[in-house]
């Protein structure tokens, strides 16, 4: 996710663009950069990482009027300084939000009509087509619906011509934009958090709307370049609840991102059923030690599962506070993987320069791009969760896991289960569009509950369990199925609630004997399984789509975020900020 503001008006541009990209980065990003007009010329400045790095590079207090800024969050080329936004070409300077789908074609098309590029980037082809019909079309609207009408898939544009410094240009399909207005000036921008600190008048521009903006007014085009009016809006409410966009909590609000993180993350990696070329080709390991604290620690256990099943190499999966104390048994034959959302939990980094220092590989499964574990592993693959405002992780622990099973896949060397990962999506909205309150009812009176599974739901239990807890304070369990009646099944009781999971018909009759044990001294059993089932032992049955088994945990638990969720809304719980919790635990 990345961002867009401009400004045009009395005031100084720059203080304006850098405090609203500022107001923008919880959305994550990789590098930022300005083009300001300046002395009637225009000037570009771009750098790598956070914005506090491009403001060392920049006058703020210069006598510019007019600027763009971007903070880009990479899918076409690395980040760097010239893959950066804004990208200029010719007498047209752009930053864009979004993904152009079409733009290998584009480019070798402007190639083949003299045109070079200077980044690796599909938005560099925005610039360049502008410049080149420009050249016929003599008028910016005109060149801006020609251009539009080319490009496929989806964008948020910030034009700047040379022809025309008095004005802003912005058009978009896909990616949002607004535009708004103070006083004194103008403001375009993703979203509304970026302008809420100057004023809350704004317009949101819909799909292939074209709108100029001068210092104190803006007009409206459709595609076909008739004038649309369109009234300001006031955005009642808090910088907060602008963040929010209308959901009740972060936690809500980013478990229904999930869609939309598992294509990101997924796409990021795969296309046309086969890897890109960002995902290392590892050499071949005798072993894998994955070290991480939590519920990144919860998603190794998935990744131990996968990988010893698909690629056939042991793992061994270990807290990251024990890992940097202790003996540990690696060499040259040894990756270590570290898995952190936050990229700065301070076990978790210990347990990687340990490592580093030893002289073993280390691969790094991150969520923020630039953290301290990012940087400092020998690789580093990222997942597309972006930022992760609820302090109980849930779209970084599907898009890790989502990460984990293409990383299984990669070491297996078998491709042809990528396509296992195809429409997986829409699965995952199905799961989204249920209703969970059912089941919540039947726990959020509980003091106890237990998670019991096999295997890789084993390693799900173990999430969904601590899911509960930290958000609904409930002293929940999570044990391996048959290890339950070793003593611990003295704590169940009548109406004690049980959350079995079972997603592996080979052991399903085994789990199911474990449930009806429990049930047998007064559980109430809700059972989760992709497998129908005829023996009716539980209290509710929630069923999720039968898929492939390296992608069904991806799937598995959904339900025990939104259980979760649900039950702790029910216990007036403070969801996104539960107590006695950090989000990023930097503290040993
Ligand atoms: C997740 O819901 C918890 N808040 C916590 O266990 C977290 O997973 C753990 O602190 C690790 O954080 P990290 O992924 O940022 O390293
Ligand atoms: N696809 C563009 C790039 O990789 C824009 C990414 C973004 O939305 O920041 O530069």
């Amino acid at each position: 996710m990345c961002g867009i503001v401009g400004y045009i008006g009395k005031n100084k541009a720059l203080p304006r663009v850098l405090t609203g990209l500022k107001f923008l980065e919880y959305r994550g990003y990789d590098s930022a950069g300005v083009a300001y007009i300046i002395d009637n010329e225009i000037k570009i400045t771009k750098e790598v990482g956070r914005i506090s790095s491009l403001e060392k590079l920049i006058d703020e207090d210069s006598n510019s009027y007019v600027a763009i800024g971007h903070t880009r969050w990479a899918t076409h080329g690395e980040p760097s300084v010239s893959n950066s936004h804004p990208h200029r070409v010719g007498k047209f300077t752009v930053v864009h939000n979004g993904i152009i789908e079409n733009y290998l074609k584009l480019k070798e098309d402007l190639k083949k009509k003299g045109i070079t590029f200077l980044s690796s980037t599909d938005t560099e082809v925005i610039p360049a087509l502008l410049d080149y019909y420009y050249k016929e079309e003599k008028n910016i609207l005109k060149t801006i619906k020609k251009v539009i009408s080319i490009l496929d898939g989806s964008f948020a544009l910030g034009i700047i011509c040379d022809d025309d410094k008095n004005n802003l240009y912005a058009v978009r399909r896909g990616s949002p934009l607004i535009v708004a207005k103070d006083k004194d000036g103008m403001f375009l921008a993703s979203d509304v958090p970026a302008i809420l600190s100057y004023t809350n008048k704004y317009i949101l521009l819909d799909n292939d709307e074209i709108v100029k903006i001068g210092e104190d007014c803006y007009q409206v085009y459709d595609q076909n370049l008739k004038e649309k009016e369109k009234e300001l809006k006031t955005f009642e409410g808090s910088y907060d609840a602008a963040m929010l966009n209308g959901y009740p909590h972060y936690m809500l609000k980013e478990i229904c991102e999930e869609e939309k993180v598992f294509l990101d993350t997924l796409n990021y990696y795969v296309q046309d059923n086969a890897f890109k070329d960002n995902i290392p080709e590892f050499k071949h390991y005798k072993n894998i030690h994955i070290v991480a604290c939590g519920s990144a620690y919860y998603v190794g256990c998935i990744g131990k599962s996968l990988i010893e099943e698909y690629a056939g190499i042991p793992v061994y999966v270990e807290v990251a506070s024990e890992y940097r104390y202790k003996r540990n048994f690696y060499d040259e034959n040894t990756l270590v993987i570290v898995i952190s959302q936050s990229g700065e939990t301070a076990d978790s980094l210990e347990a990687l320069r340990k490592a580093n220092k030893d002289g073993i590989d280390t691969l790094a499964i991150v969520n923020v791009v630039l953290s301290s574990i990012a940087r400092e592993a020998k690789y580093t693959l990222y997942v597309k969760a972006g930022p992760e405002i609820a302090v109980a992780t849930t779209k970084a622990f599907l898009a890790q896991t989502t990460l984990m099973a293409l990383l299984a896949v990669k070491l297996a060397k078998k491709e042809e289960l990528l396509k296992e990962f195809q429409g997986l999506d829409k699965k995952i909205k199905e799961l989204l569009n249920r209703s969970y309150l059912d089941y919540a009812l039947d726990i959020y009176q509980k003091d106890n509950a237990f998670f019991i599974g096999r295997l890789v739901d084993y390693a799900l239990c173990l999430e969904g369990s601590l899911k509960l807890k930290e958000t609904a304070y409930i002293n929940s369990m999570a044990f391996q199925a048959g290890e339950l009646k070793h003593g611990t099944i003295s704590l169940i009781d009548k109406g004690t609630p049980v959350i079995g999971i079972c997603t592996n018909s080979s052991i399903a009759p085994k789990t199911i004997s474990n449930l009806k044990e429990v049930a047998a001294r007064g559980a109430y059993i809700i059972y989760i399984t992709n497998e129908k089932v005829n023996d009716e032992f539980y209290n509710k049955v929630i069923y999720i789509p039968k898929v492939h088994n390296i992608v069904t945990p991806i799937l598995a638990v959904i339900p025990l975020q939104l259980i979760s969720y649900e039950v702790a809304k029910l216990r007036g719980c403070d969801i996104d900020k539960p107590r006695n919790l950090a989000k990023s635990v930097t503290v040993e």
